[in-house]
């Protein structure tokens, strides 16, 4: 089964490809588009991506594999992310990364039986000052503690 973007998510790679002489520079936003709309890129999606944008599979996943935002596998509602950055790692997030696994019974890279989280750890996402910094999905939560984290989590529907 080959992969398609859905009307407004053409309608946006269309806009792009206009602005470049060359398809291949706009491969970073075409596979944050097919993430957004599938979750994850599988194999096939990265294979027509790869079509469209007269690029071997093998060097399209090769961004995908460099990029820690890109997820090949399916992943759950939320994406616990724990920066394990030296700042954060000072800060605690081995405790943070612990705690979420030993609530959630999963080990980093895993998703929850029900889908609804996965836990991975990241690489700084660049609020070094306020460690330790967890991100689920695309908020930013900053000095993060276990009680913090029970607030927010407790309160995702
Ligand atoms: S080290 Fe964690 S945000 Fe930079």
């Amino acid at each position: 089964m080959s992969f398609s973007f859905k009307t407004e998510h053409q309608k946006h790679l269309k806009a792009l490809l206009k602005k470049y002489p060359d398809k291949r520079s706009v491969a970073l936003p075409a596979l944050h588009l097919a993430q957004e709309q599938e979750g994850y890129l599988s194999t096939e999606i990265i294979e027509s991506l790869a079509e469209m944008l007269d690029i071997t599979p093998a060097s399209l996943m090769d961004t995908v594999s460099f990029y820690t935002m890109f997820h090949t596998k399916p992943r759950g509602k939320y994406l616990l992310q724990v920066c394990q950055t030296l700042s954060c790692s000072l800060a605690g997030a081995d405790q943070i990364v612990d705690h979420l696994a030993h609530k959630y019974r999963i080990k980093v890279g895993e998703t929850t039986e029900d889908g609804r989280f996965t836990l991975l750890k990241v690489e700084c996402l660049g609020s070094c000052g306020t460690a330790p910094v967890v991100q689920i999905n695309d908020d930013y939560y900053e000095r993060v503690t276990k009680d913090k984290l029970k607030r927010i989590l407790d309160k995702l529907p």
